[in-house]
């Protein structure tokens, strides 16, 4: 087997334990991960097969989503959780759409903050991009770091992106709270774009599968949970929802771009076991 060479570690990286956004930055093919990250992400794959075709739907989705956002005119954007950056990053396809657009990115993993900041360097323009290195469950204390960045103009809608991320959020935490904080703080006209994975409406068979991957993730740095479909649409509670409203993941405006991960679970899109959401602030 090829010797993948370790990536340098920033100093605070906790290299114990693997790490959700490093196991993730494996399942979609990238190097910005550990040899504890391969070994968790490998164990995953033996246990349920289509996890990388499931996260590659994932990305899919935030790709199309910031891209109808942009077409919508949405030219900002806060992108909480933004990962390790990969093909289809949050500001390059807001770019491709409308040339001046802005983005501050948000992670609280050293590697997916290091990574960003390298990309930035070599692709960015200083005035329009940013990454931070912060826990989102802190929201003024992160929205008072964006604008401070100059970045974002607080006046103006901004798309707020929390995509496959709010699963790592307790079940006994806040987290509708929290991302009703942050809407508040945006302005009248700001979007919510956001999935998560749930075993609701799940087909059974592969119900058992999902509980042992959500076992495995116990064992990580960052385990993640399930929410029903209920709970998922709490979140875009007083937002206006964009068609086709709540629903799985393959089946959101396929049209608008990538969506050949996506596509291997037609006629079954309840495999993606993520379901996604657009809301719009009035
Ligand atoms: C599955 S990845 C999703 C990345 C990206 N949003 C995407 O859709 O491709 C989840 C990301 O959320 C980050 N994350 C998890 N909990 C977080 C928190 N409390 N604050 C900030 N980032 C968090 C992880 O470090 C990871 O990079």
């Amino acid at each position: 087997m090829t010797q993948v060479p370790e990536p340098e570690a920033p100093e605070e990286i906790d290299l114990e334990r693997p790490n959700a956004a490093r196991i993730y930055d494996w399942f979609l093919g990238g190097t910005a991960n550990w040899a504890i990250d391969r070994e968790f992400g490998e164990r995953a794959v033996q246990t349920f097969p289509m996890i990388k075709t499931i996260a590659k739907a994932s990305r899919e989705f935030l790709g199309r989503g910031v891209r109808y956002l942009a077409e919508q005119g949405v030219d900002q954007f806060l992108d909480l959780g933004s990962g390790v950056p990969t093909v289809g990053n949050v500001h390059e396809i807001a770019t491709a759409v409308n040339p001046g657009a802005r983005c501050v990115y948000v992670d609280n993993e050293p590697v997916a903050v290091a990574h960003s900041q390298i990309l930035l360097e070599r692709e960015g323009v200083a005035y329009r991009h940013a990454v931070l290195q912060g826990d989102l469950r802190h929201p003024s204390e992160i929205w008072n770091q964006a604008t401070d960045t100059g970045v974002l103009d607080p006046k103006r809608p901004i798309g707020l992106i929390v995509v496959g991320v709010l699963y790592f959020l307790g079940r006994d935490e806040p987290a509708v709270e929290i991302i009703r904080k942050y809407l508040s703080m945006l302005p009248s006209g700001s979007y919510f774009l956001s999935s998560h994975l749930t075993n609701d409406g799940v087909q059974t068979p592969d119900r058992a599968l999902r509980a042992q991957i959500h076992q495995q993730y116990q064992r990580s740095s960052t385990p993640f949970h399930y929410r029903s479909r209920a709970e998922f649409s709490e979140f875009f509670a007083g937002l206006e929802l964009v068609e086709p409203g709540i629903g799985w993941v393959p089946d959101w405006r396929p049209e608008l771009g990538e969506s050949r991960a996506g596509a291997r679970m037609a006629g079954n899109p309840s495999f993606s076991g993520s379901l996604c959401g657009l809301g719009r602030k009035p």
